[in-house]
């Protein structure tokens, strides 16, 4: 039987081969605790646990290994990021900052924190989804603990302007937290050239496994203290009590070397395949329009409404494609996605937006048989609409994307 065809890459992407290669010795022989100081089992686990970490550091242009502290994923370190620094400033921080795009991870983070008694303020972003550096710049006050914003949005692919936005908060002097799981091994993420104080990343978007991810926890200049969320063995500095997962930090480092060697030529790869399933889908369908600003996103995401057809339906009309109407985190709640109305667009172009993820395993191949699949499934979806019309709809939506991509 034929499976689908993957288009969902950033809800997940499949392990790659060459990091289970990396893993297996760390699943079978290798097995100490990286934590055993009085036999070689233990000294061996250290000594992987330590090279990946190195190489996850210098992956990510942080100045030194300990700065990388290993978490279960993006949401543990978005957590430990937002609940450890604003616990530890409790007496002068008063205010959390997020943009109005953040993944649930860090928006449902805040929420808890709103309930601890902290002020979570939201930033508003531009039709296209980037929030304004000198906005944000202009509103920090003094009490502003902490401000957090997504690198690159993950139903909407929009890549923010993160040095400018971290490069504001220094000056004020407030830390700047960015949840970069769809940016690690995506795009160029130097955390000393731009500026970042905490970031959260997850080996299962790079092609890794799930289960393992990292917080980078700048140190000095300014000295930042996080309150851990786990208590225990004191593992990882006292901010991560645990044994760790050796296999799954091997697998993390490899898939990140693997990531960053073949960035440039992928990002190329995929952007082009993007154009094509879009330009293809254009050639077929009226009203297909692109949601996020056409130019800053990811290489390989498309985010789109087509008119008249329910993103939901869509997806469930196209069998033979994994594809998803938003975030897989999110995808339980059946309320239309936050992300789309917080661009400012018309409820009905919310409700037709569905997502399209393109990744390693996707060829020209791939990107042909789901624009057919996609067309054939939005001209019948459409046809069944014009029959019973919803009520009020308006007959001029949107329907291109007025930069003409
Ligand atoms: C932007 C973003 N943050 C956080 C997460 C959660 O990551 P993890 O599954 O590693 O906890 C995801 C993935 O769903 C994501 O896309």
């Amino acid at each position: 039987v034929q499976r689908p065809i993957y288009l969902d890459h950033h809800a997940t992407t499949p392990l790659d081969p060459r990091v289970l290669e990396a893993m297996l010795p760390y699943l079978r022989e290798e097995f100490g605790n990286a934590a055993s100081r009085t036999h070689e089992y233990g000294w061996r686990a250290e000594a992987a646990v330590e090279q990946a970490r190195e190489e996850i550091a210098a992956a990510i242009g942080a100045r030194e290994p300990r700065e990388i502290v290993f978490t279960s994923g993006a949401t543990e370190s978005d957590n430990l990021a937002l609940k450890g620094l604003l616990r530890a400033r409790r007496e002068r921080a008063r205010e959390l900052v997020i943009s109005a795009l953040e993944h649930p991870a860090v928006a449902d983070t805040a929420e808890a924190l709103g309930a601890e008694g902290f002020a979570v303020r939201k930033l508003p972003v531009d039709g296209g989804g980037l929030v304004d550096p000198a906005a944000l710049g202009e509103s920090l006050v003094d009490g502003t603990g902490l401000v957090s914003v997504i690198w690159a949005q993950s139903e909407i692919g929009v890549v923010q302007p993160v040095a400018e936005l971290a490069r504001r908060c220094r000056e004020r002097g407030v830390p700047f937290h960015s949840d970069a799981a769809q940016a690690v091994g995506k795009l160029p993420v130097d955390v000393e050239r731009d500026g970042i104080d905490l970031l959260s990343f997850s080996a299962h978007k790079l092609y890794g496994p799930k289960g393992i991810g990292a917080l980078y926890v700048r140190r000095g200049r300014p000295a930042l203290r996080l309150e851990p969320l786990l208590h225990g063995g004191g593992h990882e500095w006292g901010l991560r009590s645990g044994s760790l997962p050796v296999m799954l930090i091997v697998g993390f480092a490899a898939a990140l070397r693997i990531a960053l060697a073949e960035r440039e030529a992928e990002a190329e790869r995929l952007a082009a395949l993007r154009e094509l399933l879009l330009r293809r889908l254009r050639e077929r369908l009226g009203g297909v329009a692109l949601n996020g600003d056409p130019l800053r996103r990811l290489p390989g995401n498309l985010n789109l409404s087509i008119e008249g057809v329910p993103g939901d339906a869509l997806v469930a009309g196209c069998p033979g494609l994994a594809l998803s109407t938003g975030s897989a985190c999110a995808s339980a709640r059946p309320e239309p996605s936050p992300v789309l109305r917080a661009l400012g667009l018309p409820a009905e172009r919310v409700r037709e937006g569905f997502r399209i993820g393109l990744g390693r395993g996707t060829g020209e191949a791939e990107v042909l048989r789901a624009a057919e699949q996609i067309a054939a499934a939005a001209e019948r979806l459409g046809a069944e609409r014009v029959v019973s019309p919803p009520p009020g709809r308006a007959a001029s939506l949107p329907v291109s994307n007025p930069a003409g991509e």
